[in-house]
Order: structure tokens, then sequence, then C-alpha cells
């Protein structure tokens, strides 16, 4: 972690909810009871857990392109599958929320940026079995081991694009009817940041989530974040340290802000 993490880290814990309790927001309540807190264990998690545990015990090394805004985890571009595993990709708990959202939103048309290993497009693939996810990767190495997992874990609903997001999104865009779930989860950049959210605009609905990974990476993505949450378009933005949702929905009548601890 480094200072400016550090500094939001404590600041979170102290401002962060811990339940539902007191959540005005009826939509945000629902979304504590049935998301954040919801303990259930669905039917697909011991299976993904299984996958996730197969990837941190996978000594192949790959040689990777670095696109984004670089690395703090790793210093060189050869890397071990199980160390990509156990440092740069969601946590289980982050990729079952991740699940949770998509089941209770019913969303159909999942996009996400930066696919690394794949896991966690399995994770919206399985939520959103009557739909489909689309995940860009720019590394081809990445993009074959995430085309294989998905092969192997019979996940046919996913459409994997190897390209820049720069590049890409565009088109995706254009072809995708709606953005229910956005992910943004590569090239964390201040102004990256912002682009891919001003682009995604187009395709969001009353309904749609964007999740935007790591906003306190660094002071840039804090400050792309404070300006996102604030754009006149978003009703309401739940801040979960770790990464953030915004909502669009029009019932949310009073704009909020809001905080939790998982
Ligand atoms: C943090 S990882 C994604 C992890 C994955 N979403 C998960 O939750 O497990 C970010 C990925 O985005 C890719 N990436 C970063 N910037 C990119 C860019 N501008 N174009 C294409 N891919 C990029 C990186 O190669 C990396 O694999």
């Amino acid at each position: 972690m480094n200072i400016h993490q550090a500094k939001q880290f404590i600041k979170h814990f102290f401002s962060a909810k811990r339940k539902g309790h007191g959540v005005h927001s009826p939509f945000a309540y629902q979304l504590c009871e049935e998301v954040f807190y919801n303990e259930n264990a669905f039917y697909d998690f011991e299976t993904l857990s299984f996958v996730r545990e197969d990837l941190l015990n996978d000594k192949t090394v790959l040689r990777i392109e670095d696109f984004g805004a670089g690395s703090k985890a790793f210093k060189s571009n050869q890397r071990k599958v199980k160390d990509i595993a156990a440092k740069a990709i969601s946590t289980q708990k982050q990729s079952e929320i991740f699940y949770k959202l998509i089941n209770f939103l019913k969303a159909k048309h999942c996009l996400e940026l930066g696919t690394s290993l794949g896991l966690n497009t399995l994770y919206f693939a399985k939520a959103a079995k009557h739909g489909s996810v689309t995940s860009i990767e720019g590394s081809k190495s990445l993009f074959d081991v995430a085309n294989a997992l998905a092969k192997k874990q019979k996940a046919e609903n996913i459409n994997f694009i190897c390209g820049k997001f720069d590049e890409v999104l565009p088109k995706i865009l254009n072809e995708i009817p709606a953005l229910d779930v956005l992910y943004i989860d590569g090239n964390h950049a201040y102004e990256a940041t912002l682009n891919y959210f001003k682009m995604a605009l187009q395709k969001k609905h009353n309904n749609s989530v964007f999740i935007f990974d790591d906003i306190y990476w660094s002071a840039g993505m804090t400050k792309a974040w404070e300006e996102i949450k604030h754009h006149a378009s978003v009703t309401l933005s739940i801040d979960m340290f770790y990464f953030g949702l915004i909502f669009f929905r029009e019932e949310v009548k009073e704009k909020r802000h809001l905080k939790f601890w998982v």
C-alpha cells in the first residue's frame, strides 16, 4: 500500500457503514441485503474457488506486455500464472460480490475492461447465464490463458477481445445493445478512466451499474472517481474502497454518495 492508499484506507475504515442500517435509499438498502452483506453461498462459488486454487498453483511463466498504468506488484514482464492469480486479479470476495450484483440486477450485457487470467470473467459469465460477457485484454498471452480457461469451464457466453481499450472500445460500444454492467479494471490512470466512462455513457440505462476498480490506487484515480461520482447522470455512488459503483436510477431522487465496509 502506498501513502495515498494508506491514508484513504484509514479514512474509509472510520467513515464506512458496516451494514444497511440507517441507509435511507430503499435501493441502496436492498443492495446491502441482497449483495454486499448477503452471506448465501451460490452454487457456482465452489467450482470457481477450485478454478482459483488451480491458478494459484500454476507455475507456467507468461511474457506480459503491459498496456496499463504500470504494475505495482511486478517489476519484470515474465510472470508466473500463480503470482498473477495471487496479486493482480480480483479477490474471491470481490468477484463474489460482482456475481451477486449481476444476479440481483438480472444483468444480461456485461463488459469487462481488463481480462487478465479470465477468472473474474467466469464469475460474470456464470452470473449472467442468460446473457453474455465481453472482456477486453491487451496482452495476447493473457488472452490465450483466459480463452483456454473458459473453454475448459464450458463458459460459452464470453466474447474475449484481444486489443488495446482505446482501439477496440468504440466498436464494442457500437455493437453492444446496452451496458447493464461495465467493469473498468485496467489502465488505472486519471484521463483514461474518465475517457472510458464518458464513452460508455452512451449505452447506460436506468438499471445499469458501472464498476471502477482501484479507486484509491493513486491520487489520479481518486480524482477520476470524485469527478465520475459527481457527474450529472449519476444518482447514487457506492464506495467500497477497493472499487466504486455508480448507478443512474431515476427513482433515486436525491443524489447520494455512500461508503460501505465489507
Ligand atoms: C487488474 S488486471 C484485470 C483483472 C481482472 N479483471 C480480474 O478481475 O481478475 C488488468 C488487465 O488489464 C490489461 N490492460 C491494462 N491496460 C490495458 C489497455 N490499455 N488495453 C488493453 N488491456 C489493458 C492488463 O494487461 C491486465 O491484464
